[in-house]
């Protein structure tokens, strides 16, 4: 079990609320604010789409604006957004969502604080596979629940192993969270694994909270198992996403969460209360993603896939580097030998070499030796950074 090394009801500065502690100093900001200072710095370390957002999708956007659209909407969202939401969940799940099961939020951040915010409860414990995305801990823990980690590994693709996950359930476990595709490591979870975890955590009366920002991001035709049709019914299950990655509209923050009809009931009460509504006229422009050309997501996923294929390449070149295949999102999480400092490799990278990477422990404890590789950027780009890091690897004795 996670402890944190702080106790909850003291402070040092009594104006804070100690809970804010929970928040980690974020390893991405300070290596992006280092790099902003310097020149010739080659980013492999954003977390968002290079592709600029299809023209109709901005388009519907400035009609939307130049139409009036520009005030609250229904708290629940805009109601056609609901409608073509609930329509293509439909299609994609097999299953009959409606538009009371969906939530539309500023982005899927928000979705995540929601879901995390509402259910977390001191003495509740929630089950997170370490590495993950940066959020989940520190919300858990902001509200008193703790976090059971669930360690995965690069020389195993950084796979979830469904029996640990049950094994690790015990009478104080709340919820189970899941995030396929993974940031940091790219990971796709097969059906089995989805659904093995979905139905067991069904029985056990345990919810499962999905963040599924990356669904699209599938490469190698695989299967995408959304925790969406892996469940008999959505009592136990909230799912997030949004149109920031599929659609490169991470600055529009348009985000959802789907859940059953009551716990959309009670979030749609708590969002009026956080962030009231969604940006109205980006709404309109997500209708635009959903209802138009969508051809968009094919040519991206085509591109992001080469850029992928380079880089595990690239990887399988550089010396102290464990690669796998990332399967989908636009990340790859390789290790340096256990013991190794990620941090401080991630920092001399920078500083000698001028490539701007993500050290491990940004995304949980188990992964210090790791480096977060982002190829959403050119494989020119990718190709160059290599050019400097397989040298540089070369010259250190990690022995
Ligand atoms: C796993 C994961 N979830 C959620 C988000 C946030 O997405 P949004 O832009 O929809 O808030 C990100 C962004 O990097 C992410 O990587």
């Amino acid at each position: 079990m996670s402890r944190l090394d702080f106790d909850f009801y003291e402070s040092e500065d009594p104006v804070w609320n100690p809970a804010l502690l929970t928040i980690p100093v974020p390893g991405i900001r300070k290596m992006v604010n280092m790099a902003a200072s310097m020149d010739d710095v080659i980013h492999l370390s954003i977390g968002q789409p290079d592709a600029p957002t299809p023209p109709h999708v901005v388009q519907a956007t400035v009609d939307a604006l130049n139409a009036g659209q520009t005030g609250y909407t229904m708290d629940a969202g805009l109601p056609e957004l609901l409608e073509a939401l609930a329509e293509y969940y439909g299609e994609r799940s097999g299953r009959a969502i409606s538009p009371e099961n969906i939530l539309i939020t500023t982005g899927a951040t928000e979705a995540i604080y929601l879901a995390l915010t509402a259910v977390s409860a001191p003495g509740r414990e929630f089950i997170v596979p370490d590495p993950s995305f940066m959020l989940y801990a520190p919300l858990i823990r902001m509200n008193g629940g703790e976090v059971k980690h669930i360690p995965t590994r690069a020389e195993n693709n950084h796979q979830l192993d469904p029996q640990e996950v049950i094994d690790a359930i015990d009478t104080n476990t709340h919820a189970i969270i899941l995030n396929s595709p993974s940031n940091p490591t790219g990971t796709v979870y097969p059906r089995e694994t989805v659904e093995t975890i979905v139905q067991e955590a069904a029985y056990r009366g345990i919810y499962v909270i999905s963040d599924e920002v990356y669904d699209h991001l599938i490469y190698d035709d695989r299967d995408y198992a959304s925790v969406l049709s892996c469940c008999s019914d959505l009592d136990h299950v909230m799912v997030m996403s949004s149109f920031s990655k599929t659609f490169s509209m991470a600055g529009m923050r348009v985000g959802w969460l789907i859940a059953s009809q009551g716990a959309i009931r009670k979030l749609r009460r708590y969002h009026m209360f956080t962030t009231t509504v969604a940006n109205t006229p980006c709404q309109w422009g997500g209708v635009a993603a959903l209802k138009g050309d969508r051809s968009f997501v094919t040519d991206v996923v085509n591109t992001y896939k080469k850029r992928r294929n380079r880089l595990v390449e690239l990887v399988d070149e550089t010396p102290f580097l464990e690669g796998y295949v990332p399967e989908g999102a636009f990340y790859m999480f390789p290790s340096l030998p256990e013991g190794v400092n990620g941090n401080n490799v991630a920092l001399r990278l920078l500083r000698e070499t001028g490539v701007c990477t993500i050290a491990g422990d940004t995304f949980g404890e188990s992964s210090r030796n790791a480096l977060r590789f982002s190829y959403a950027t050119s494989i020119e780009n990718i190709e160059r950074a290599f050019e400097r890091i397989i040298p540089w690897m070369a010259k250190q004795d990690f022995g």
